[in-house]
């Protein structure tokens, strides 16, 4: 670009001798309007010229197209505005009259660092492409692991079988009706679907006992949550969810465990999975006594609202599962 139509020809011709094609303009207005149009690598502007001037293109070609390579030409007086270009982002200058050994050799630098710069965002895209790959290949493979514990768990205790699958879809479904963002749902289900992992470390005497447990052998039960927790931690690194499986045996009225937390200082999460969990081991069979039909189970949860569970999350959770239409979850109603 150049006011003066005698310096453009000299430089579209320098250009030419090079085989490049080559657009012209005498302003900063349709120097921005090719850009716009055409893919151009390199820029060659003068820097004085009648309206807006080249120090202002300069930062407007930096701005809309960063990848664009800017040479100035200049007269020697101008130095303060040629500073300014090169702290805009202008890659050379030239002073006037050009030399066009030199100006050829400047064109020539700034289209190869141009392509290398193609080059190597090229390499990244592919890089990057690989590891989203890899990263969906690990998080498959992270879920196939976990779902192994879980059916490894269930299979140690037959009464619980499903429960984790259950939990999940019904802490699923509460977290959508709370309107809960993406993210914080998918901890929640990933949350119920491990929640009891920690019972792995539990004698089968104590999984299977055809009775209620004494005290004695209810200790070790009380740290499931905590065990599940460290298991987890080393590859799950994601806080909430950890925090949710830790905190489902908590109780709103603060005598829960391990914590002995109350009321709003449980986590979410874990009040969540407290009232799903607690549904589905009133609707399920157990070694010591049958399971509960769904008339009584509501019952029992409206009646541990505000002492074991949440008494917001209780009337929403009953709302849910009196409309439920999934079969394997109609089965409890
Ligand atoms: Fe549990
Ligand atoms: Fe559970």
């Amino acid at each position: 670009m150049d006011d003066e139509p005698a310096a453009l020809n000299a430089l579209v011709r320098a250009a030419e001798c090079m085989n490049l094609q080559c657009q012209t303009a005498v302003n900063a207005e349709q120097a921005l309007a090719i850009l716009e149009k055409t893919l151009t690598p390199v820029v060659v502007t003068d820097l004085r010229m009648p309206g807006l001037g080249g120090v202002w293109l300069v930062r407007e070609i930096r701005k809309r197209w960063p990848k664009v390579a800017v040479i100035v030409l200049t007269a020697l007086h101008e130095m303060d505005a040629m500073t300014q270009c090169l702290d805009a982002g202008a890659h050379q200058y030239f002073l006037k009259p050009i030399n066009f050994n030199e100006f050829h050799h400047a064109l020539q630098a700034a289209l190869t660092s141009q392509r290398q710069k193609q080059e190597q965002e090229r390499r990244h895209g592919v890089l990057e492409q690989c590891l989203r790959r890899q990263h969906t290949r690990l998080r498959r493979t992270y879920l196939a692991a976990i779902n192994s514990l879980v059916r490894l768990l269930e299979a140690r205790d037959p009464y619980t079988c499903g429960h984790s699958l259950r939990v999940c879809t019904y802490a699923a479904r509460l977290a959508a009706k709370l309107g809960l963002a993406d993210t914080e749902q998918a901890h929640v289900q990933l949350a119920a679907k491990l929640h009891d992992i920690g019972k792995v470390a539990l004698p089968e005497s104590i999984l299977n006992k055809p009775g209620p447990l004494s005290p004695e052998e209810f200790l070790p039960v009380r740290k499931h949550p905590v065990i599940a927790e460290r298991i987890l931690a080393p590859t799950l690194r994601k806080r909430a969810v950890l925090a949710a499986i830790r905190g489902h045996h908590e109780r709103w009225d603060g005598l829960g465990y391990p914590d002995n937390l109350r009321g709003g200082n449980i986590p979410l999460a874990a009040r969540m999975l407290a009232v799903a969990d607690c549904f589905d081991a009133l609707t399920s069979h157990r070694a010591y006594r049958a399971a509960m039909c769904f008339g009584d189970a509501v019952a029992v949860l409206r009646k541990e609202a505000g002492t074991k569970l949440d008494p917001e999350l209780v009337p929403v959770f009953i709302d849910l599962i009196e409309n439920e239409t999934e079969p394997c979850l109609l089965l409890r109603r």
